[in-house]
């Protein structure tokens, strides 16, 4: 692993400010015990110019599905800058964590004021996810927060349970995540959502990446082109169907309940 910080440059500009090794240990540290990190400050005011100058999102893309959330997803001609920006900078993801990590995937994504981000898992090809927060219009505080109980996805796709409310509020973890600070999680074992808020204008990228290991190697589903890859019309009408979404916290709770932990 890493005990000196990567030097993390992008189109010729600096993407991070400084972290020494003892605070990087630090965040690994508490990434390990609690699935979740919250680094402040951590983007330059140069990649945040860049960003937000070179994300465009023009189209629309997604703004009024439903399924996405109601946030905005990148112009299809940024999609190449993204791919090289989160490539340049996963040995950065790697010195914070301490933690081997595959070739991430990700996208920009915009949230304004119709934005409601329903609590859910993510899929089994993104154990864990990171926010990237680039502009935030108005500095309104817009937390993102996870539930502190862990479990393990049963279904290959995103699960949602619409019940923000019934989620106890001693399992609530919030994370603020503002313009040039990262928030990294464990979004395949923890549920996790947005506050409804009115959101001017806020942007960030979203990253995905694996570090499932097997014989002490790290393996990809994702870059690996030989993997077995799940269809959605494959594992329709069963109960592995993609994006099940379920309405009670509690309900949700009993029904899977050899899925938790025991917190
Ligand atoms: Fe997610």
């Amino acid at each position: 692993m890493n005990y000196i910080q990567p030097s993390i440059i992008f189109d010729e500009i600096n993407v991070f400010n400084n972290i020494s090794y003892e605070k990087a240990l630090d965040m690994s540290l508490f990434f390990k015990t609690n699935d979740y990190l919250l680094i402040n400050d951590v983007l330059t005011q140069e990649i945040k110019e860049y960003l937000k100058q070179k994300i465009t999102f023009d189209q629309h893309n997604y703004i009024n599905e439903k399924r996405q959330f109601f946030r905005e997803h990148n112009d299809d001609s940024c999609s190449c800058l993204i791919s090289r920006f989160i490539t340049t900078i996963k040995p950065f993801y790697e010195y914070v964590l301490q933690i081997q990590l595959t070739n991430p995937v990700g996208f920009g994504m915009k949230y304004n004021e119709n934005s409601d981000c329903k609590p859910h898992y993510d899929n089994y090809n993104m154990p864990i996810s990171s926010t990237i927060c680039f502009y935030n219009e108005d500095k309104i505080s817009y937390p993102f927060y996870i539930d502190n109980a862990f479990f393990n996805n049963p279904h290959p796709f995103r699960l949602t349970v619409d019940d923000k409310n019934g989620i106890p509020e001693e399992n609530k973890r919030k994370i603020d995540i503002n313009d040039g600070d990262i928030g990294i999680f464990r979004g395949r074992n923890h549920l996790h959502w947005r506050e409804k808020k009115y959101v001017k204008d806020y942007r960030a990228i979203l990253i995905h990446t694996e570090d499932y290991t097997y014989n002490g190697k790290l393996v990809s589903y994702m870059s690996n082109n030989n993997a077995t890859k799940a269809n959605i019309n494959n594992v329709k009408n069963i109960l592995t169907y993609a994006l099940t979404d379920l309405d009670s916290y509690d309900t949700f709770r009993s029904d899977y309940v050899m899925y938790f932990s025991n917190n």
